[in-house]
């Protein structure tokens, strides 16, 4: 099992160095026999108010985290997350792992999940098409992490090809027991990562759905499916805040930052109470007046 990034930054003689302060062995990716302590049994069943306030105690428990990583495949693993954490992100996530070959292949368990515990709050993220297979990788995770998240929001060709992200929006019974198995077998929360439908509507339906289910949180890409390019299509913030105004439990906005500005217009707009922001584009990064700041267009998220 290697631990390349994490022994990296442990052992490194640079300011970096204490990024994370675990041994190299304390930040390997967990085997499933290593997962330890085992999971307590999952919680019995609550109602649907208990659920609400069980996701908001959770989300002050982690400090109410405003600034949050988005997941990015290939950018937001563990130096990265590290990165963004000393320079004011309040929370990250780890890029989508799939879930069936993170569950079967140790070796790639280890290749593409490293953590330490100065690396939190942390959604672990995963992409699925089988309740069971999900299950079977959260649990691997539990241990280390503050919510295990659902990608419903990936759009390219590989997730059509994989049937999973956002091609299952045309699949709600499939998303729906995604959730329920996963929210009534975990000791940590679910949350989800979503993308727009065209008609409002059909959005709000979709995350009143995902809250019944079980989700503890839900984050909200305001592009649809169709709206790939960032570039060309601005989110829209406004069904965001149909989406918060909607939903009982913690709504995060996804889309759109690219300066400072642009954090604070969004959470007024939306009402949201965090922002997911990717910093793609290099590392823009810089500390100023205890906010996060960007030369061009990478920005963290917060919220008032
Ligand atoms: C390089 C890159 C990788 C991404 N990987 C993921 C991913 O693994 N999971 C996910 O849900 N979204 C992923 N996204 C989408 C982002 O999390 C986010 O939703 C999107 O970039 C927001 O758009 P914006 O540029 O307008 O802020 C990725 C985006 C980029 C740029």
């Amino acid at each position: 099992m290697s631990p390349p990034a994490a022994a990296h930054l442990a052992t490194a003689a640079d300011p970096d160095e204490d990024l994370c302060t675990g041994t190299a062995e304390a930040m390997e990716s967990p085997s499933e026999e290593e997962a330890a302590p085992p999971s307590p049994a999952p919680p019995p069943p609550v109602s649907a108010e208990e659920r609400v306030e069980r996701a908001w105690a959770h989300w002050r428990r982690l400090g109410s985290p405003k600034m949050v990583v988005a997941p990015m495949v290939d950018n937001s693993e563990l130096p990265f997350r590290m990165l963004c954490r000393r320079y004011g992100a309040t929370a990250a996530y780890t890029p989508m792992l799939h879930s069936r070959i993170f569950s079967e292949n140790e070796k790639h368990r280890s290749m593409e999940f490293t953590t330490c515990k100065e690396d939190r709050p942390l959604f672990v993220q995963f992409c699925a098409n089988d309740p069971d297979i999900l299950l079977q990788a959260a649990k691997i995770v539990e241990p280390y992490c503050d919510y295990v998240d659902i990608n419903f929001g990936c759009p390219q060709r590989i997730a059509r090809r994989g049937y999973y992200g956002a091609f299952l929006m045309d699949n709600l019974p499939l998303v729906k027991s995604l959730v329920q198995n996963l929210s009534a077998n975990l000791n940590v929360p679910v949350s989800c990562k979503i993308r727009i439908f065209p008609r409002l509507e059909d959005t709000l339906a979709y995350a009143k759905m995902l809250e019944e289910a079980g989700a503890s949180l839900v984050a909200v890409h305001g592009r649809t499916r169709d709206e790939k390019d960032g570039k060309k299509f601005r989110a829209d913030w406004d069904a965001i805040k149909a989406v918060k105004d909607a939903l009982r439990i913690p709504v995060l906005a996804n889309g759109n930052i690219r300066h400072l500005e642009d954090v604070k217009d969004c959470l007024e707009h939306t009402g949201a109470d965090g922002r997911l922001k990717d910093l793609g584009g290099g590392i823009p990064l810089y500390r100023n007046n205890n906010a996060l700041q960007t030369t061009s267009n990478g920005l963290a998220a917060s919220n008032a």
